[in-house]
């Protein structure tokens, strides 16, 4: 018998919608995201769903405790982990900038700072954008509502998603740069593409025919 696969579903924004793409291809399960359960299995189908931060699902997929999972780009581009990201989803659209109190965004540039501060949920990321334009950078980490640190006076720049942009004007910020286009992406493990190539290429083929 084929041994079955384990997907890794995030929690959040993306949830619903990556539930609706597997039932489209006919492979949701009963129940799923109801109550508390974290791991919910379809003996029929021969799948196990395991639902997780979508930081923690590119680690899940690289060691292999799961065969695939459903995470956004800027997860994966921040987690740097040795996975294979066969496909584009489609949804959970945004875009990963730069932004600065709105007063200053036409006439400060990025050369008029010698040494930045930024605040951001994505350090490694900026570290490697600063990096590549020889800016010198001081990269702040923090875990949510970036949008306050400007305006506290913790940094002069964020680095975080904008999806309407409502968060940065209704904080008087604006945005400056677009460092990368977001939207979530299939990641498999390179192992199991080999180990389960059949149903890992089935999925991913039946995907493809919905996205
Ligand atoms: C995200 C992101 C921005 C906001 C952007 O935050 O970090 O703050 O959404 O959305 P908008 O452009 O549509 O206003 P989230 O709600 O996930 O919370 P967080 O700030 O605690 O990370």
């Amino acid at each position: 018998m084929k041994p079955g696969l384990t997907i890794a579903l995030p929690k959040g924004r993306l949830f619903r919608e990556t539930v609706t793409l597997l039932e489209k291809i006919d492979r949701g399960a009963k129940g799923l995201g109801e109550g508390r359960r974290l791991v919910f299995e379809d003996a029929e189908q021969r799948t196990r769903f395991l639902i997780l931060r979508p930081v923690d699902i590119p680690t899940y997929v690289e060691y292999g405790a799961a065969d695939v999972g459903v995470v956004g780009k800027d997860v994966i581009e921040e987690a740097d982990r040795d996975v294979y990201e066969p496909l584009d989803l489609q949804y959970g659209r945004c875009r990963l900038v730069v932004a600065q109190p709105a007063g200053i965004s036409d006439v400060q540039s990025l050369a008029d700072w010698s040494y930045i501060r930024v605040a951001t949920k994505f350090p490694r990321i900026t570290e490697r954008y600063y990096n590549s334009k020889g800016v010198p950078v001081e990269i702040i980490r923090l875990s949510g509502s970036i949008e306050l640190a400007p305006l506290v006076g913790l940094c002069e720049r964020i680095v975080d998603l904008v999806e309407t942009g409502r968060t940065l004007t209704e904080n008087g910020l604006a945005e400056s740069e677009e460092i990368m286009r977001v939207s979530a992406r299939l990641i498999v493990n390179r192992a199991s593409q080999k180990t389960k190539y059949e149903q890992v290429t089935e999925f991913i083929s039946r995907l493809k025919q919905v996205v």
